[in-house]
């Protein structure tokens, strides 16, 4: 199964310059102890032994609703979003995230919708020139699991992610389709533990 590592020549920042990345993992998985959060956790772990700040947080255990399309937050300056939920202590976490981390499930071959929420309600985030820059000034991964062992079966939500990620100005830093995964307790026997370490390593 397929793990693509940034590409060879990626000015690397931490060995270039020294430089220590603050790290969000949004896991999207409803399972506290599922695959994802697992290989989310190996990730953080050989991130911070690296010497990175990471956050691991599991997005589904928070109260955020869908984006309401009202587009207030498109309207007024300073409004990041009218909805007053979880998302709110998100906002700032991902204001000062270098790094975003996706690491969920597939589900149907999507996100699941607990991390497709948070990803809609980027929405505020995105708006007008001077926001858009500073959310733009990014790294990010994904880690994604699923049951099936056919490559084809996770592309739409790699290109999900590959065209929200181009879109968003963020640098794509690597991708890992950990397949064959479906119970609980599958990653942390599986090869794609040591996988999800090598795609913090080469940060
Ligand atoms: C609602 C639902 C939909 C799923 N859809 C898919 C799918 O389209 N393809 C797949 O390979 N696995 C699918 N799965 C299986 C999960 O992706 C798999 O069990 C994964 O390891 C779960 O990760 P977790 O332990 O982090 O929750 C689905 C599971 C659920 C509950």
């Amino acid at each position: 199964m397929r793990t693509k590592a940034a590409s060879s020549s990626h000015f690397d920042r931490t060995e270039e310059c020294g430089m220590k990345k603050n790290i969000l993992v949004l896991v999207g998985s409803p399972r506290p102890k599922g695959n994802s959060q697992v290989l989310a956790e190996a990730f953080a772990a050989a991130a911070r032994e690296k010497g990175h700040e990471t956050e691991v947080l599991r997005v589904s255990g928070m109260k955020i609703a869908g984006c309401q399309a009202c587009e207030r937050c498109w309207k007024k300056d300073g409004l990041p979003c009218v909805q007053q939920d979880d998302m709110q202590k998100l906002y700032p976490k991902l204001n000062v995230a270098d790094m975003i981390v996706f690491a969920a499930p597939i589900y149907y071959f999507g996100f699941p919708a607990q991390l497709k929420a948070v990803i809609d309600r980027f929405y505020p985030l995105c708006h007008g020139d001077d926001k858009r820059r500073a959310f733009a000034d990014k790294e990010s991964a994904l880690i994604l699991c699923g049951a099936s062992e056919e490559e084809d079966d996770f592309e739409p939500a790699v290109a999900n992610y590959e065209v929200m990620a181009d879109y968003l100005g963020w640098e794509d830093r690597g991708i890992l389709v950990a397949s064959g995964l479906g119970d609980i307790g599958d990653a942390a026997k599986s090869e794609w533990l040591e996988a999800a370490r090598d795609l913090a390593m080469d940060l």
